[in-house]
């Protein structure tokens, strides 16, 4: 398979490339970053070469769009810069992983583009070991056939509501990823206690109590989804610091991590569990508007969720749609 290149510039720096590098290359060719960032979906580059030559405004914009997105920020970057430390030091900052001079000479482009294959390579392989924990993440919902299909709804009412909140677009992303993973420390508590139908017993909810951290500690090693972990381990703390595992209070709770809370409680009470009869989706919302009284939520971000659970359509809206619980209603779980 040929190596696909994403070339960013003008029609010079494009042609001139082309030139160089010869036909054992596949081009993609774009002129500004709306461009640049559709090809980047659709045709899934081995490698970027940006023009960043003049200080050119799109080749920077290019670089940090890459850089800035969960999704392409490993994706190797040469830029053609300016000689000179200035231009240099400007083009790495732009988030450019190798820099090189114009025209560049064909021996050295081609010792970067093998440089940055291997970094590819390498981070090909991290991406690999990143998936293997979303395996894992689907895995643990698996175990328990009440939650079929939980962790991805919250993360898709986490993304929608996150959006309305105006949030950027990678911290949706981070909110997609965390609704996956949000859980994965459940890997680590007893089947009894997960499925248990009814009230947890002290012990039992020390024991529930430890997923965040064990969530987190799984995730850790993995620099792909070190921006997950605020999220993952503070999924059940409340803005009063009465929550878990570390008494956050106020402003110290991340918004992320509030809107996937939300979501996370809003799935859990509007679906059917061992241990509770599901809410309407009118009264799962009522629910999160009576924690928020409590001072646990925020009921700014309790009405965004109400609006995204209508635009995804997701919870029951007639009362009758509900199937009564599998055994005497119990305490409310929302973990
Ligand atoms: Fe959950
Ligand atoms: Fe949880």
């Amino acid at each position: 398979m040929a190596i696909s290149v994403l070339l960013a510039g003008d029609q010079d720096f494009r042609a001139a490339l082309g030139s160089v590098l010869g036909g054992d290359y596949s081009f993609i060719e774009v002129d500004s970053v709306a461009k640049a960032a559709d090809a980047l979906l659709a045709s899934r580059p081995h490698l970027v070469f940006v023009d960043l030559r003049n200080g050119s405004q799109i080749g920077v914009a290019v670089c940090r769009r890459i850089k800035g997105a969960a999704s392409t920020r490993l994706l190797p970057v040469v830029a053609c810069a300016d000689d000179g430390q200035e231009a240099t030091i400007a083009a790495l900052d732009a988030g450019a992983d190798h820099v090189i001079g114009y025209p560049p000479p064909l021996a050295e482009l081609q010792a970067r583009i093998r440089a940055a294959l291997r970094t590819r390579l390498a981070t090909d392989r991290l991406e690999d070991t990143s998936q293997v924990i979303f395996a894992l993440a689907n895995a643990v919902e698996a175990k328990d056939a009440y939650t079929e299909g939980h962790t991805e709804r919250v993360g898709a009412l986490a993304v929608e509501a996150g959006r309305l909140a105006k949030l950027d677009e990678e911290t949706q992303e981070a909110l997609r990823q965390g609704g996956v993973l949000h859980d994965i420390g459940k890997i680590g508590i007893p089947n009894e206690i997960i499925n248990k139908p009814g009230r947890l017993t002290d012990k039992e909810r020390i024991v529930m109590n430890k997923h965040p951290i064990i969530g987190e500690r799984i995730c850790e090693p993995l620099k792909s989804l070190r921006h997950l972990l605020p999220i993952i381990r503070w999924h059940h703390e409340k803005l009063d610091g009465s929550g878990y595992p570390d008494g956050l209070k106020g402003s110290q709770f991340p918004v992320p991590a509030q809107i996937l809370q939300l979501a996370d409680i809003y799935d859990a009470i509007s679906t059917d569990r061992p241990y509770h009869r599901a809410r309407t989706r009118a009264g799962s919302i009522e629910f999160l508007f009576g924690e928020a009284r409590k001072g646990w939520r925020d009921a700014e971000l309790v009405k965004l969720i109400a609006i995204a659970a209508e635009h995804l359509n997701l919870g029951r809206t007639r009362e009758e749609d509900i199937p009564p619980p599998p055994a005497p209603v119990g305490q409310w779980r929302t973990e």
